[in-house]
């Protein structure tokens, strides 16, 4: 009688964990099984999406699956001041699908004209919500980025004491440097003392691609975080030359080797808050990434959940994906977590050649390629 009592229960708790696991879409023994996935809705915690007619190309794939997203401002010119965020930002809104909730969160362009004021009035605008530093050379439109980075340390400063997020490209800019040692080096001339002399800055280290990287953020304060792109987790250097040179994998920085792709994919599901997604999606017409100069960036945003969840998968690790996608970023932005949600299936499906009309055209990431989960 008792012995049957005991039995009845375990019976129970292991009927009630199993729903529990498909539930949560922890469970995931085989791909028939496991046919869905539901997370808190995501933000994207770094995304290009430029403007005019790119902008109303490339904006409603984010808006599809985020709710959320820090706006690069690296336009030409470069978004600089308040007031011209306050214009970005309502071009951006124009571009949002009827009947999509959409926010985008404006950043500002640090450039060696920047004023510790413009840094005060930024802080106190509920639209602005970072300031973005781009070595001057290191990238897509950073010709007016900061040159002399010790020369910004009032900059630093003002934000520490505003409480804005600096938001950092860290890779330096001399020629002489390989560009595989670029953010290595970044860390170790400039990071580690910018850290030092501002401890109450945050920081949110960009687009992290190398193991040193991912130890440096570890071992910092929980006001460093990094932002980890797609492309990096799914993809090493050996990518760029598969058969040919492939344009559509070039972006800075640059992919690494297999050892710093597997310390990024260990840092993303490892439940860690310091890192987050952050899409990096930046979208380039394809004759120009197609060209004898190719430009930098991927264009991920028809499919960036979908990539997430693949390298998630991949690690067996799909249960950190809602950490690492919806709650960690916001936390660190200090904004309330999403509450709606968003499904993922697991499903075949072949990525479009490109996307756009009327003149544009758009390579995205995996083009014309099959991938295996869909946000529905
Ligand atoms: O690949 C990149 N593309 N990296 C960046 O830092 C900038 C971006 C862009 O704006 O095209
Ligand atoms: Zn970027």
């Amino acid at each position: 009688m008792i012995a049957s009592d005991i039995l009845k229960k375990i019976l129970l708790i292991f009927i009630y964990t199993i729903a529990f696991a498909f539930k949560q879409g922890i469970l995931q023994t085989s791909p028939q099984i496991m046919k869905t996935l539901t997370i808190t809705r995501p933000d994207d915690w770094h995304v290009h999406v430029r403007n005019s007619a790119i902008l109303k190309t490339v904006l409603p794939h984010t808006a599809r699956q985020f709710a959320r997203a820090i706006i690069m401002p690296n336009l030409k010119p470069p978004v600089t001041t308040v007031d011209q965020a306050l214009t970005y930002r309502d071009e951006i809104l124009a571009a949002v699908p009827m009947g999509v909730d959409f926010t985008p969160l404006m950043t500002l362009y640090l450039t060696a004209a920047t004023t510790e004021a413009d840094i005060k009035k930024a802080a106190e605008s509920e639209y602005i919500h970072a300031f973005k530093l781009y070595p001057a050379g290191a990238t897509t439109h950073s010709d007016l980025g900061v040159a002399d980075i010790v020369a910004a340390y009032p900059l630093f400063a003002a934000m520490e004491k505003h409480q804005i997020p600096l938001l950092i490209h860290g890779e330096v800019t001399d020629a002489d440097c390989d560009i595989f040692d670029r953010e290595r080096m970044f860390i170790d001339r400039y990071l580690t003392n910018i850290i030092k002399h501002f401890p109450d800055l945050r920081v949110v280290l960009e687009h992290v691609t190398t193991a040193e990287a991912v130890q440096f953020v570890e071992s910092t304060s929980t006001n460093v975080a990094a932002t980890i792109t797609p492309q990096h987790l799914l993809y090493n250097r050996n990518a760029l030359f598969v058969g040919g040179i492939r344009p559509h994998h070039y972006c800075l920085p640059v992919l690494k080797r297999e050892q710093h792709r597997l310390a990024l994919v260990k840092a993303a599901t490892s439940g860690n808050p310091k890192f987050f997604l952050g899409t990096d999606s930046a979208p380039h017409l394809t004759n120009l990434k197609e060209s004898s100069c190719g430009c930098a960036g991927c264009f991920s945003a028809p499919i960036a959940l979908e990539l997430y969840a693949e390298a998630f998968e991949a690690a067996n690790a799909l249960d950190k994906l809602e950490g690492f996608a919806s709650f960690y970023g916001a936390d660190f932005y200090r904004l309330p977590r999403n509450t709606d949600t968003i499904t993922l299936e697991k499903t075949s499906w072949d990525v479009a050649a490109s996307y756009g009309d009327n003149g544009i055209s758009i390579t995205p990431l995996k083009a014309n390629e099959t991938i295996c989960w869909q946000v529905q």
